[in-house]
């Protein structure tokens, strides 16, 4: 298994581009299995998880090639041979539930097994099945398996989440294009993913209103058509990587960067005595002078401070002056990084959602071993801040959400290298 070495090094300068999204494009990707004439996506991101989807769609008999060095995904699902997604493939991957929805629409039936993915979490699936259900679909759960049965087709009506899922909601929109009249889904998820997929079904042809507040209107077509759709920026990546300047100094400007995409982040930063100006071409980072301030966050649904960006903003907090605390409040079980960064000499008390931390004048480097996708990377940014070297093990996570993070940091000066391991 392959490890990074991060080695502190100073302050930082110049740019770093930010990708499509990866979390658009996974649902985005699914889309396909809607129509069966071509849908082309740009500006994809070149991640594991977009190969594991494309695998996934590939099964079902869909054809997907990429060009541009995976830069453009050009996918067609005119002649699939399955409705059924294994759970040799599903398990890599809990995003794979989003074909769910899209089969049962067009063909009438689907068999999808039950998800796995980052193990933060208990993270059902109960809420993408009951908005299924609103419209109509007959479930049963066998063996690990979802069967789905929708046999006059979807029919539309309201589905009213208890809570926010943003995977629910992009089930339930793209279900929804297809079914026999009109679906509205309250409490929906307003995250710029979800404005990104409901733009790219609008080109398909589907009619949907309101997407990007909490109340989504869809009037059901009888078919979909081709489409080309650029993915939207990932904010995630893009809110990593404007970490990088803030925790060890300097300037980075992050290309293609928007505040919108993240405004309760850039609040909290600000904040914490970090700089963020926008520029024509994207986002400038820099650190003022002096310590870092403690500030306290709580993650929440958007607008709210993304709980993908948590792990990263503790590692930020770990050198604060003062003591912060942060509350998650999307998933439980989400602190794996506070041991490994505590590896590190920071001070973190984790207490149920909460975590206090009380910044320390420097981190250490350490070995210290990745648990998920969002950990591995805030392990890194701590490493960009620390003394001596960070070993980061077990990698494989950060490639699922990362395109070349040693060649983005080390081009802004970072000391960063990648260890093939066996
Ligand atoms: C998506 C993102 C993930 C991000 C998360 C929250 C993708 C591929 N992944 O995940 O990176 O961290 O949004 O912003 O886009 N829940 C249920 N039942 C359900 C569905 C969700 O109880 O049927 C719970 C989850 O366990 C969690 C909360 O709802 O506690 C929110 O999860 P959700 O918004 O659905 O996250 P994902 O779509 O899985």
């Amino acid at each position: 298994m392959d490890s990074i070495i991060v080695t502190g090094n100073g302050p930082l300068s110049g740019t770093i581009p930010i990708a499509g999204a990866k979390n658009a494009c996974l649902t985005l990707m699914p889309a396909t299995l809607l129509s069966d004439e071509p849908l082309t996506l740009t500006n994809a991101p070149r991640l594991s998880d977009i190969r594991t989807m494309t695998a996934l769609l590939e099964s079902l008999g869909a054809e997907v090639s990429t060009l541009q060095g995976g830069q453009v995904i050009a996918m067609s699902s005119h002649a699939l041979s399955s409705q059924r997604a294994d759970y040799d493939i599903v398990r890599k991957m809990r995003a794979s539930i989003l074909v769910l929805g899209p089969l049962l629409a067009r063909f009438g039936h689907a068999v999808v097994s039950l998800p796995g993915g980052c193990a933060i979490g208990a993270r059902p699936v109960d809420l993408h099945l009951k908005a299924l259900e609103a419209m109509g679909a007959e479930l049963e759960l066998r063996e690990g398996y979802v069967h789905a049965k929708a046999p006059g087709g979807l029919k539309g009506g309201t589905v009213e989440f208890p809570f926010v899922s943003v995977g629910a909601t992009e089930n339930a929109l793209m279900a929804a294009t297809l079914a026999k009249g009109t679906t509205v889904l309250k409490r929906a998820a307003r995250e710029p993913e979800i404005v990104d997929l409901a733009e790219c079904l609008r080109k398909m042809g589907a009619q949907i209103e309101g997407d990007g507040t909490d109340t989504i209107n869809v009037q059901g077509v009888e078919r979909l058509h081709g489409a080309t759709h650029p993915v939207v920026t990932d904010r995630i990546e893009l809110g990593t990587y404007m970490l990088a300047p803030a925790i060890c100094g300097g300037e980075v400007e992050c290309l293609g960067g928007r505040i919108d995409l993240l405004s309760a982040f850039c609040e909290k930063l600000d904040a914490a005595g970090i700089s963020v100006e926008e520029t024509k071409t994207g986002l400038k980072v820099a650190r003022k002078n002096g310590r870092i301030r403690a500030v306290d966050v709580e993650t929440e649904p958007f607008p709210g401070f993304p709980t993908d960006l948590q792990a990263q903003f503790m590692a930020l907090m770990c050198t604060a002056e003062g003591t912060s605390v942060l509350e998650e409040k999307i998933f439980e079980n989400r602190f794996m990084h506070a041991p490994e960064l505590m590896r590190m000499g920071a001070n973190i008390d984790v207490h149920g959602g909460h975590a206090t931390v009380t910044g320390v004048e420097r981190l250490k480097g350490a070995p210290v071993m990745a648990t998920d996708l969002r950990a591995s990377v805030s392990l890194i940014l701590a490493g960009l801040a620390a003394e001596g070297e960070t070993i980061v093990n077990r990698v494989y996570h950060l490639d699922r959400g990362y395109e070349r993070v040693e060649e983005k940091l080390r081009n802004v000066g970072a000391k960063i290298e990648r260890v093939s391991g066996a």
